[in-house]
């Protein structure tokens, strides 16, 4: 008798990539004691699956604060190096180890080194989404949505550098009406939403309000009806009265928008060029099934040098005081 053991082959495999993957994610989550943090830019699967979804200062919140072994980030890596930072003892995994952060490279420690040296006697203010390396040569660590009350908080005649967002020092600038020394560094894709279609847009939805990230720029901060992190965002869609909102930052967010009020109307702010441009490379390289293949391996795993973790960790604690 001819048996076709090719085919056969194939049927009895088992798969690498079980097809019930949430219910595998699950009982990972359970068999490794971890807690899954998703930030709002993740793919709608991935944040799904998350235990809490968040803005950077919540998931640092949350990475502080968790008692699992195990904290499964599924974000960028300075992210997931921030959870590392705060939790030396637990395996922090991330699911693509080149979700980067092009804000973050636009800082290089060795430039900000000198930029630093360059004006002594500043305080150095660092945006989160730096390097632990930026960290650690940093005074206070800020995120979006704390960056104004914290700089609030510094004597007037103290000196301050603010990094790596340009956008976001700008907009700080303007909030805290403190003069501040800005690193010039951004986001590709905060940088690079049309002003021309988002005003084209207020035209064809004229109830529409305009939410914006602070590190877009201020041609689009200027059309801006609410400017604020990703939460605030979030916060503000939901407890606003109108209908329809057109959403500047990565669209990710819109997911979140949407669960909560499923009448309303969320516009992605459109790029400059016709393509995606306005999803993060970064955050879209995390997937549903990378996701579970790093619990299933128990890597890729972030890791840190401890006298870099123990420097980065002064800045962190310093702002999550602060905030
Ligand atoms: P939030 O802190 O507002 O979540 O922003 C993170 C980020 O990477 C924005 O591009
Ligand atoms: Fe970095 Fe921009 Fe992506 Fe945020 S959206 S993670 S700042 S590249």
């Amino acid at each position: 008798m001819f048996i076709n053991t090719l085919s056969f082959r194939k049927i009895t495999e088992t798969p690498a990539i079980p097809y019930d993957l949430v219910g595998a994610i699950k009982a990972l989550k359970k068999e490794l004691n971890a807690v899954i943090l998703a930030h709002y830019y993740q793919d709608p699967d991935i944040q799904d699956v998350a235990d809490y979804i968040g803005d950077s200062l919540e998931l640092s919140r949350r990475a502080a604060s968790t008692n699992a072994e195990v904290i499964v980030f599924a974000g960028v890596h300075f992210m997931a190096e921030t959870a590392k930072i705060l939790n030396p003892d637990k395996l922090v995994l991330l699911p693509d180890l080149k979700a980067g952060c092009s804000l973050a490279d636009s800082c290089p420690p060795d430039e900000f080194a000198t930029f630093k040296a360059a004006h002594p006697g500043h305080l150095v203010i660092s945006y989160i989404n730096c390097s632990a390396e930026i960290k650690a040569m940093s005074d206070i660590i800020c995120t979006s949505s704390n960056a104004v009350k914290i700089v609030n908080q510094i004597p007037e005649d103290r000196s301050i550098i603010f990094g790596p967002d340009r956008n976001l020092g700008r907009y700080v600038m303007q909030q805290t009406g403190r003069e501040m020394v800005i690193w010039q560094g951004a986001c590709i894709v905060h940088e690079n939403f049309s002003e021309k279609k988002i005003v084209q847009l207020k035209i064809a939805h004229p109830q529409a309000k305009v939410l914006a990230h602070p590190e877009c720029e201020p041609p689009v901060l200027h059309h801006a009806d609410f400017i604020g992190s990703t939460s605030a965002l979030l916060k503000y869609s939901h407890e606003n009265s109108s209908q329809e909102f057109i959403v500047a930052t990565e669209p990710g967010i819109i997911h979140q928008m949407q669960k909560q009020e499923p009448q309303k109307h969320f516009i992605p702010a459109p790029p400059i060029n016709n393509c995606a441009c306005n999803e993060c490379p970064f955050m879209r390289l995390n997937t549903l099934e990378k996701l579970y293949l790093a619990m299933k391996n128990r890597t890729p795993e972030l890791t840190l040098p401890e006298h870099l973790r123990i420097a980065a960790l002064r800045p962190m604690q310093r702002m999550l005081e602060m905030s």
